[in-house]
């Protein structure tokens, strides 16, 4: 048996999240500037390399695998890394595989994502005004990625849309946003906005809506009771009695949840970040490609890493300035 990951401050690390491509068909305001330059694609690990850097990790008791970007699903033949995986789940080391989407592909691939045993997938929408989605977006078409939430139900998937709240932006929609929720049997999780990557011109401190505010329109309109039930990921849920729904917060700013964390990131070129607001990371890539038939060197390297897995981000935005900001998008990292 080998002994499982466990960073300094006793979390165990069971969750790996995989960014397989820093591409995105859309260009979020708050995620990305117009023009980004992106990796040449030399620099990104092969599917091959993907699918040996997270069985390593499975083999280290990693048991939940979500495979994020960029947009994932944009990533060429990325279902044939999806369908390798499949055996860990088949094996029981992999508890879960699941995919963070903007959905503009699902409608391509949600049969193929089930088959190869994905069950949930969260999928990224802060709006339902076609307009809106069109200006938050840049690129995104709105119907595309309705579509796609159709066939990934149609395809037996359950869907957890995550709303990044944004002040002025979709406060007016929250009610809208909870009952399409509601009538779709779909989980709702609210993102709190975080300083992560140049904008360009976007004012990330006038984008801000705590979560704290979110709730208390909740309160307004709903009974709500606090659940203690935890999904291993950061959010907090509230039931609304009156739907019976589910609703998540995910408060980096206004709550800070980072004692009970169980993840590590991998982005496309394999680096291995230990937080998503810190700087700190390994490379993992170096060790892959020097020992192509030795995984131990491999294996040093992540329990080398997680044993400086640092203790949470510094994201604040009290003192009314960005503190604790960080140079990469979060497409870098996968969320
Ligand atoms: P489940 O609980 O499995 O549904 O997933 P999750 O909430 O871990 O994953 P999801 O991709 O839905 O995460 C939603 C967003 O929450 C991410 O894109 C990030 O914006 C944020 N988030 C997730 N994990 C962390 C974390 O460790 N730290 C911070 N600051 N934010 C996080
Ligand atoms: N702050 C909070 N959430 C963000 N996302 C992208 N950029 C940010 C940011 N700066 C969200 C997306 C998606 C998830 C992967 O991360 O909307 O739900
Ligand atoms: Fe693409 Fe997601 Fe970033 Fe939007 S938030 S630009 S969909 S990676």
């Amino acid at each position: 048996m080998t002994a499982p990951l466990i960073d300094p401050f006793a979390r165990a690390i069971t969750y790996l999240r995989v960014s397989v491509t820093d591409r995105c068909d859309f260009r979020c305001v708050y995620c990305m500037a117009e023009n980004m330059t992106f990796l040449p694609k030399k620099e990104l690990l092969t599917l091959e390399e993907l699918d040996r850097m997270c069985t390593t990790f499975v083999g280290l008791g990693v048991e939940k695998l979500r495979i994020t970007g960029g947009e994932p699903l944009v990533r060429k033949g990325i279902m044939t890394f999806f369908n390798a995986m499949t055996r860990h789940l088949e094996s029981g080391a992999l508890k879960e595989l699941t995919v963070t989407t903007n959905g503009s592909q699902l409608a391509r691939f949600a049969d193929d994502l089930a088959a190869a045993g994905v069950r949930r997938i969260n999928v990224s929408l802060d709006t339902l005004d076609e307009d809106k989605f069109a200006a938050i977006t840049r690129w995104g078409r709105l119907p595309q990625v309705l579509n796609g939430i159709d066939a990934a139900q149609k395809a037996g998937l359950r869907i957890k849309i995550n709303a990044v709240a944004l002040k002025g932006f979709n406060e007016d929609e929250l009610p809208r946003i909870t009952e399409w929720c509601a009538e779709r049997g779909m989980d709702l999780t609210w993102i709190e906005v975080m300083p992560m990557g140049d904008i360009g011109n976007e004012n990330r401190l006038g984008q801000y809506w705590s979560l704290k505010d979110v709730r208390a329109q909740y309160q307004a309109q709903y009974s709500v009771t606090d659940l203690a039930e935890r999904t291993g990921g950061p959010a907090r849920y509230v039931r609304l009695e009156e739907t019976g729904q589910k609703i998540g917060f995910i408060t980096p700013l206004s709550h800070n949840f980072c004692e009970s964390c169980n993840r590590v990131r991998l982005t496309c070129t394999g680096e291995l970040y230990m937080c998503l607001g810190q700087e700190d990371m390994a490379d993992l890539r170096a060790p892959l490609r020097a020992w192509p038939e030795d995984d131990r060197p491999l294996q040093e390297a992540i329990r080398a890493a997680i044993s400086l897995k640092p203790k949470g981000h510094d994201f604040d935005y009290s003192r009314q300035r960005l503190d604790g900001q960080m140079p990469r998008h979060m497409s870098h990292t996968g969320g």
